[in-house]
């Protein structure tokens, strides 16, 4: 029951947000989809940061170890029961499936224990929704562009309202974070490459070198894997004369002793934004947007940023930086707006590994 909690006539709705797509365990409890109540992350980054990526069997492992603790946290920290929550938001995809499955079968439990209805998010869709949880003061008016970068893909998006995308392109190959991460690698930086290579570049010079600025066409589409060949070819060295059959560690590119790292970084960084900025405000001027918003974990770039707010001529909305890597409250907020819109799932419900953000993202 709703009523029991109205403050005068005005509902209250608190939904609980699980989510479990790659490498946080999260759990969060959100009120009218824009007020945060609680908000746990349990981060998997030093399980994974030995192996340079996210090893998907010990994902699902800590997840498993994790879940019940962070959600009992979440609904503790709200200071509610279950029972007074409304209903039971979860990531169904994309991302790893042995993660996701972890989340949502949690979910169901919990709903079946508690007799509240469970929504199955689509983890971008979540995304998007960090930003209504942001300055809830400065209400968004459709419609707007939005750019959806992190680890796993890099999105272009009409939204003419709530849950309604039309999708206008996206990489053809490596997601923006993923190319920030291999880079990364690269030159040798700690995983994950996105924020030590925004470090690298502060003290370098992102006109050092000329990288190519990937896809300069009609399309918004995006593609990043030339310009990582790019830097590969100007920052390493393959050792020569080493043996047909020598072990694969003596083959690998070496990086060279005679470059600055710092520039390096500078220039990729300047090439990759630079890509992500051109495209996106196009669009925002093509769709007559009001503004332009920016999610996932490459919104955490301040060069991104900074040359977007230079650039596009339209306001620019990012979420604060706590908000712009894997989290619940996201998930929870995406939930509110499909209870309202009365929508909800069935405990036979699945995981959706592979799951392009477009209207169907609303489908039961
Ligand atoms: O959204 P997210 O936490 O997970 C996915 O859903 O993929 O994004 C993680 C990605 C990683 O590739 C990481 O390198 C990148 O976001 N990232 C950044 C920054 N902070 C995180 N990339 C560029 N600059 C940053 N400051
Ligand atoms: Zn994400």
């Amino acid at each position: 029951m709703r009523g029991d909690r109205q403050k005068g006539s005005i509902p209250m709705t608190y939904i609980l947000g699980i989510e479990t797509s790659c490498d946080e365990t999260a759990a969060s409890v959100v009120l009218d989809g824009k007020t945060i109540v609680s908000n746990i992350v349990a981060s998997q980054l030093d399980l994974h940061a030995k192996y340079g990526g996210v090893f998907p069997e010990l994902a699902s492992r800590a997840h498993v170890e994790a879940i019940g603790a962070v959600v009992e946290q979440a609904v503790r920290d709200a200071g509610l029961g279950f029972d007074k929550l409304d209903a039971i938001a979860v990531t169904r995809g994309p991302g790893l499936v042995g993660s996701l499955l972890v989340g949502l079968n949690y979910a169901k439990g919990l709903a079946l224990a508690t007799g509240k209805p469970l929504l199955g998010i689509n983890h971008l869709e979540g995304h998007v929704y960090s930003l209504w949880l942001t300055e809830p003061s400065r209400e968004i008016k459709f419609p707007v562009v939005v750019l959806i970068v992190s680890g796993g893909h890099t999105e272009l998006l009409l939204m003419e309202g709530h849950g309604d995308y039309r999708r206008l392109g996206g990489t053809l190959d490596d997601a923006a974070g993923e190319a920030f991460d291999k880079v990364g690698r690269l030159l040798g930086l700690p995983f994950p490459g996105g924020p030590n290579i925004e470090r690298a570049a502060q003290m370098g010079n992102a006109i050092a070198y000329k990288f190519p600025r990937a896809k300069r066409d009609e399309s918004y589409d995006f593609s990043f894997s030339g310009l990582k060949t790019a830097v590969m070819r100007e920052a390493t060295v393959t050792p020569v004369g080493v043996e047909a059959g020598a072990r694969r560690a003596d083959r690998t590119p070496k990086l060279r002793t005679d470059i600055s790292i710092h520039d390096v970084a500078a220039s990729f960084q300047d090439a990759l934004v630079s890509a992500l900025v051109d495209k996106t405000a196009r669009a925002a001027k093509a769709y007559g947007a009001t503004e332009i918003l920016i999610a996932g974990g490459v919104s955490a770039n301040q060069a991104l940023r900074q040359k977007m707010r230079a650039e596009a001529g339209l306001p620019v909305r990012c979420p604060p930086l706590h908000l712009c890597t894997d989290n619940a409250a996201m998930i929870a907020a995406a939930g509110f707006y499909r209870f309202e819109a009365g929508l909800r799932n069935e405990l036979d419900l699945d995981v959706k590994p592979m799951w392009p953000l477009t209207n169907d993202a609303y489908e039961r």
